[in-house]
């Protein structure tokens, strides 16, 4: 049976005197006397009390790091330091032992001591009971609660895109193919190609590198949606910041312009941080402190100048700063890191790409705080975005945070049919693939904009954790799909 009390009621909802039924995993068990259990619902431990003279030896032999029990007592005023309450053990059913099988070597890897992140990603099966992720995790439940409570307060609506589609949204070529076909027996066309009109969807498709061509169409009939969905994209790219499965919340708005799709990403950002801040305190303290501690060990100057909840109070109070493309480029080829050669990419001239160091110089050096950036080139961007009548630029804007670099790109869109076609040809997209996408500017086109927040990057900044495969239950990365 479900128990009805979780540690975290006991914890801060319940009087001494009342009898308590729980269930969790051990934490630690010392001196045959204290068992601290932890159950998830938070990153306490309760206390539990065992007369050991009454108990059978042989079970509380048992008892290990790591065991799940089910303990029945009486929730009583706390001797010890550090918690009010605690329970005095009344009986005590093991439900799982931790040590297999101890003679064969079949131990519990989470000994009660700090592991290292690379050792628990190894472990990504058990890493959940450590209290750094069960930090995370709940973390992100209340940062995946948050972003529907965010868009469902304006009125938006949610949309779930497809995952196995047809197009290519970012025209970037990293996909995934989805096929039925025998990969060492495929069907030949006459000329000696793969025949993908005999694949299961009779063409070829892949998982879905974003939901925006899909979030634009239903806005052009529920005027406000977004999408929330798992992305998929086969960049070989082994960074801090790279998934290969990562969950994107793209919003698309009919009539708003880029300035609207600014204000609306801000304060999204904004209340999603504000919404941890009020409501994952206890968590939070705990990253804080952790972060503190890693601090401890890192010299003077790699310190950073505040702590993960100064960060995030900061951010949130913050306008963020708003300059273009050119702007930035100006910032960046005056800047001293490009004077003295110390970026790795010189920035020389307008046109180029940013790369993370740019836009971390932007955000921590020049600006010291969030900063969007606007109008970029068209050659560097999708072919979807509203091309300004300079005809150089398009109605682009990214979001750089301290610490992640981009955290949102999105833009205005291009809503004029025969500039979209344009575009669609310089690129050589081909266009067969997008007659239902080209058909929303034919049939009552509206300008409309969105934009792209990646999830786990926002759960970077608001944990304090510096790669993106801790805060994502299982990471899907190159040559890594264990779990
Ligand atoms: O800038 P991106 O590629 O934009 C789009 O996909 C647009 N369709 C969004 C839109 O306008 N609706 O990706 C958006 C965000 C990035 O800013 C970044 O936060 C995140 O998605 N992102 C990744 N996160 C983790 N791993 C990856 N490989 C990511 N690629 C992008
Ligand atoms: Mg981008």
């Amino acid at each position: 049976m479900l128990p009805k009390q979780t540690i975290k009621t006991l914890l801060f909802d319940s009087q001494p005197g009342l009898s308590v039924h729980i269930k969790g995993w051990v934490r630690t068990f010392r001196s045959h006397r204290f068992i601290s259990i932890n159950d998830g619902s938070t990153i306490h431990n309760l206390q539990c009390v065992v007369d050991f003279e009454k108990m059978d030896d042989q079970l509380l032999k048992r008892i290990t790091t790591g065991s799940c029990l089910s303990i029945k007592g009486l929730l009583t005023e706390s001797l010890g330091k550090g918690q009010r309450v605690e329970v005095q053990v009344e009986s005590i059913d093991i439900l799982g032992d931790a040590e297999a099988d101890p003679e064969k070597g079949d131990v519990y890897p989470l000994q009660p001591k700090a592991h290292s992140l690379e050792f628990l990603r190894e472990i990504a099966h058990l890493r959940f009971r450590t209290n750094t992720f069960g930090a995370v995790f709940r973390i992100r439940h209340a940062m995946t609660f948050a972003m529907h409570t965010f868009f469902h307060e304006r009125g938006f609506f949610n949309i779930h895109s497809p995952i196995i589609t047809g197009s290519d949204c970012e025209g970037a070529g990293e996909i995934f193919r989805v096929s039925t076909l025998d990969p060492s027996r495929p069907p030949l066309t006459p000329s000696g190609e793969v025949d993908y009109a005999q694949d299961f969807f009779g063409k070829q498709t892949h998982l879905t590198v974003s939901g925006q061509l899909e979030a634009e169409l239903a806005a052009m009939a529920l005027g406000k949606v977004y999408t929330f969905g798992p992305t998929f994209r086969a960049e070989n790219s082994n960074t801090a910041r790279h998934l290969a499965e990562f969950w994107m919340i793209e919003p698309e708005v009919a009539f708003a312009d880029l300035n609207d799709n600014m204000d609306l990403a801000e304060a999204n950002l904004k209340y999603l941080i504000e919404y941890a801040l009020k409501n994952c305190n206890d968590d939070l303290q705990f990253l804080n402190q952790r972060l503190l501690d890693e601090e401890k060990n890192k010299k003077k100057e790699e310190r950073s100048e505040m702590s993960l909840i100064e960060r995030l109070r900061f951010v949130a109070e913050q306008e963020f700063e708003r300059i273009t493309y050119t702007e930035a480029i100006d910032i960046l080829q005056k800047s001293k890191p490009n004077k003295e050669k110390k970026f790795q990419y010189l920035i020389d001239g307008w046109g180029v790409d940013l790369q993370s160091e740019h836009e971390r110089y932007l955000v921590e050096k020049h600006f010291k705080k969030p900063v969007i950036l606007t109008d970029y080139p068209k050659e560097i961007k999708a072919f979807y975005m509203r091309v300004n009548d300079d005809g150089k630029t398009v109605r682009a804007m990214d979001i750089l945070f301290p610490g992640i670099g981009e955290i949102v790109g999105g833009s205005q869109r291009e809503e004029r049919l025969t500039k979209l076609q344009e575009r669609i040809r310089e690129l050589h997209i081909p266009e067969n693939n997008l007659w239902w996408y080209l058909d929303s500017r034919k049939f009552g086109t509206a300008p409309h904009a969105g934009y792209g927040l990646g999830f786990e990057r926002l759960l970077l900044f608001i944990t304090g954790m510096s790669n993106v495969r801790d805060v994502i239950p299982f990471p899907r990365t190159p040559h890594n799909a264990e779990f």
